[in-house]
């Protein structure tokens, strides 16, 4: 009898191949590549992705015999889940596995912005002793405004909390009483922008999140912000990042993900100002065992026709 088909169309780490192990025919893809990716799914059960495949109308159509799309990550920004809802086809991802590896790297952005350590770093090797242009901030006493106060939001805020600073959190979903629980002053969003120093945006990326901080926005920040976004590219509007930081309306910027990836020509990656890292977030050994291992299991349920646990 023919095994059942998995697409493995991004990276998927060895333990998450291991869980699979040989009761399927494991394909792999480029699923960033749609020339490669659409043709690929005609025979196909499952199809794993991360973020860089867009799992689209389109893309479920091409496959016909699809019974579950994995996404080894917790977004689902890059799946549409309605078409594939309406094709029968059923959505998994793992929402935990990397919430600690995106906290981390949002909490190594804040620091290397506020102290200016990437740029330190690429100038020292280039033989420049530049000790007064690159002086930081402390972050003691500051102010930090989280935008989005989900799993990872509060994973930064306990992370950020023995620093000394103060934290305000915008997110419309959170009752107050939960803040105050972990230590945060749950505020609107005009004030966290008037108030903060710090910026970090941990919302999901959709309708109403993209644009959720553009020209306007910029113009109600203190000069000496620094924004930080390691969540999904778009929910900066990144021509308004570059002019207000050209401008001296925002101090400088942390970004891992951008509103096109892979990005590697923006007009911010010429400011002094802004540290840049390619969507990192969650790529650690960890994150990625996890994700890997987590979404393999699930698609062996699904495709034994089993119930699928959250993760
Ligand atoms: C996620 O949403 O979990 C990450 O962006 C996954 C990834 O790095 O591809």
């Amino acid at each position: 009898m023919n095994k059942p088909v998995v697409l493995v169309a991004e990276e998927l780490s060895e333990a998450g191949l291991a869980v699979l192990g040989a009761d399927f025919e494991v394909r792999h893809t480029d699923g960033a590549d749609r020339s490669q990716l659409l043709p690929a799914l005609a025979g196909v059960d499952a199809l794993i992705v991360r973020s860089a495949t867009k799992v689209d109308a389109e893309a479920i159509a091409a496959a016909p015999k699809l019974r579950v799309v994995a996404r080894a990550g917790v977004g689902l920004d890059n799946v549409d889940v309605e078409a594939a809802t309406k094709a029968g086809v059923m959505v998994v991802n793992a929402p935990t596995s990397n919430i600690t590896s995106a906290a981390e790297q949002t909490i190594a952005l804040i620091l290397g912005s506020a102290r200016n350590t990437a740029q330190a770093h690429a100038a020292l090797k280039n033989g420049e002793w530049k000790r007064s242009k690159y002086t930081g901030v402390e972050l003691d006493e500051k102010i930090v405004g989280i935008v989005g106060f989900g799993k990872i939001g509060q994973l930064v805020a306990q992370r950020l909390l023995p620093f000394g600073v103060e934290i305000l959190a915008y997110d419309p979903y959170l009752p107050p009483a939960r803040a105050a629980q972990l230590g945060v002053k749950l505020v609107g969003f005009d004030e966290l922008l008037k108030k903060s120093d710090f910026i970090t945006l941990h919302p999901p990326k959709t309708k109403e999140t993209v644009g959720l901080i553009g020209d306007k926005e910029l113009h109600e920040v203190k000069p000496s912000v620094r924004i930080i976004n390691v969540a999904r590219g778009g929910i900066i509007d990144e021509a308004a990042l570059y002019a207000a930081i050209k401008e001296g309306r925002v101090a400088g910027a942390g970004l891992d993900v951008y509103a096109k990836e892979p990005c590697t020509d923006s007009p911010l990656f010429e400011l002094d100002q802004v540290v840049a890292t390619p969507h990192l977030g969650a790529s650690t050994h960890e994150a990625q065992e996890k994700a890997g291992t987590q979404v393999a299991r699930s698609v062996k349920l699904a495709l034994a026709g089993e119930f699928v646990p959250d993760a």
